[in-house]
């Protein structure tokens, strides 16, 4: 179903039709943003510059947590300064991968690797609500700690590897190593890599060859 409608964004919408009433899928406005000469590049120059101002905020807040830097400053403090940066970075992130991701759909989402990196995020979005809401409720407390309790760098400890996860699963989304094409077993099957070659089949008479 999910696969219907994103075959359908990245064949179809926007597309001219032929003569013979068939959609021209390499003019679809995803074929469009994907084949662009500039737009693509900027948004994912954008997506990779902006990784910087948000991971950068991210690691200070958590080495903090981890009393590994700013020792002597309250945890509050950092994360009152940082915290705008990485909202803003974070809804950047969001628009431009958005953006990029409606330039391929039906592939990123049968890619594994796109999967994994999504898994990671879930993980890191649950991580942060934990900290939220169970760790730092007791923050005033330990606020001004050098080391903050076990509780708050076991939190600032997983944030860390989720976010590496999110970063190094977005780098190796780029390449097709790990795509459905010629993908088999354990791959093939976590990507529903046969839901989308039924997907493929069922839109293809609607294309032009
Ligand atoms: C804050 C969270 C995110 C991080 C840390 C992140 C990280 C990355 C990284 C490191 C890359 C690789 C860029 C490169 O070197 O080629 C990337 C690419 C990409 N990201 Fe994200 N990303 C995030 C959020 C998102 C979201 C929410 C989406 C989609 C809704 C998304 C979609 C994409 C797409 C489609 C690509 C392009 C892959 C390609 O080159 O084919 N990202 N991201």
């Amino acid at each position: 179903m999910l696969s219907n409608f994103l075959a359908y964004l990245q064949f179809k919408l926007g597309a001219a039709f032929d003569s013979t009433g068939h959609a021209i899928s390499d003019s679809s406005w995803s074929a469009q943003l994907q084949g662009s000469e500039r737009l693509w590049m900027l948004l994912e120059g954008t997506h990779v510059l902006t990784l910087m101002l948000f991971a950068g905020s991210i690691l200070f807040v958590d080495l903090r947590l981890l009393g590994a830097v700013f020792r002597t400053t309250p945890v509050s403090k950092v994360t009152d300064t940082l915290l705008p940066y990485t909202i803003g970075g974070f809804i950047v992130m969001l628009l431009t991968g958005s953006a990029l991701f409606f330039a391929n759909p039906l592939d990123y989402y049968h890619n594994i690797v796109f999967r994994l990196k999504f898994v990671f995020l879930i993980a890191a979005a649950i991580n942060i609500f934990y900290f939220h809401y169970c760790v730092q409720a007791n923050r005033a407390a330990w606020d001004d700690q050098p080391r903050p309790p076990a509780s708050a760098r076991r939190a600032a400890a997983f944030s860390l590897a989720l976010w590496i996860g999110v970063i190094v699963a977005g780098r190796f989304a780029a390449y097709d190593w790990f795509s459905c094409d010629g993908a088999q077993g354990f791959v093939a099957a976590a990507a529903q890599c046969s839901e989308r070659a039924v997907t493929l089949a069922a839109i293809e008479p609607e294309l032009a060859q």
